[in-house]
């Protein structure tokens, strides 16, 4: 299935139990799986596996380890900063990535302080559940299918972190195509953008920044990879099942070239 020989039509029901606050997938069709032999870790997405209940309780969250809380809510931060950017988008999807924003803002440092609070737990799981409603209508493109063969490759690597150290560089090449929307969603982080494509560079330097002072500043070459790694890479982003789909839903025309600078940029910060 995993590998599109066969699309399922029905599925039993489904009852999700949320534990986290990044997937969104309580509330989408998607689902993801790793093939480790063959270095694939592709995503699904079918109608039947919308669950049929879901259960989002904060009070499960509240012995999630500090690392995971903030991983899962960048999951969360780069499904609406894709979905609210590809080709596409709408209006449900850019505006539930704004209010998205503003609660991963304002609550994703509280969690650290007190992890059990179980209101600021609430607010980020709400966070993650609407980024699913956001990128169920309006899907994902580079940050995704970029970080699925990172995790693919390394299957400890937590999706989320892989994600962190790609998203400055994805941001930096999404908005000089799309600087209105991101301005906009972004403001709660990055206040004062004027929505203009020559404030790229900054955008990425800051909102890096910003990932940095949650406590996540590593980068490609700290978690293992090289610039050796970067042709294998590539070939995964456009050879794992699905992930094509990804990179054509991306605003901007993606060829093996923005790829590899991607990557290449993200192995160090730019900070
Ligand atoms: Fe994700």
């Amino acid at each position: 299935m995993y590998e599109q020989k066969f699309a399922p039509e029905r599925a039993k029901p489904i009852v999700a139990i949320n534990t986290t606050h990044g997937t969104g997938t309580e509330v989408d069709r998607f689902a993801v799986a790793s093939i480790l032999e063959k270095e694939y870790k592709p995503a699904i997405a079918y109608d039947c596996i919308y669950p049929t209940f879901s259960i989002d309780d904060p009070e499960l969250t509240k012995t999630l380890p500090e690392k995971q809380s903030i991983y899962t809510s960048l999951d969360a931060l780069n499904h609406v900063t894709e979905a609210s950017t590809t080709v596409l988008t709408n209006s449900l999807s850019i505006n539930l990535a704004r209010d998205t924003v503003e609660l991963i803002a304002e609550y994703l440092p509280k969690v650290i302080e007190e992890p059990e609070n179980l209101e600021t737990r609430y607010f980020l799981m709400y966070a993650s559940m609407i980024a699913g409603v956001s990128f169920d209508n309006g899907m994902l493109h580079l940050t995704h299918a970029l970080e699925h063969p990172l995790s693919a490759v390394k299957p400890d690597l937590p999706h989320g972190l892989g994600l962190a150290m790609l998203l400055p560089a994805v941001v930096k090449y999404t908005y000089k195509v799309k600087p209105q929307i991101l301005a906009y969603i972004y403001q709660p982080i990055i206040p004062g953008l004027k929505g203009i494509s020559d404030e790229a560079e900054e955008v990425a330097a800051k909102l890096e920044q910003w990932i940095f002072e949650l406590g996540v500043k590593e980068k490609l070459a700290d978690v293992g990879f090289s610039e050796e790694d970067i042709p294998k890479l590539v070939k995964l982003a456009f050879e794992t099942p699905v992930l094509d789909l990804l990179l054509n839903s991306a605003p901007m025309n993606v060829d093996k070239e923005l790829v590899k600078t991607i990557y290449s940029e993200s192995m160090k910060p730019y900070n």
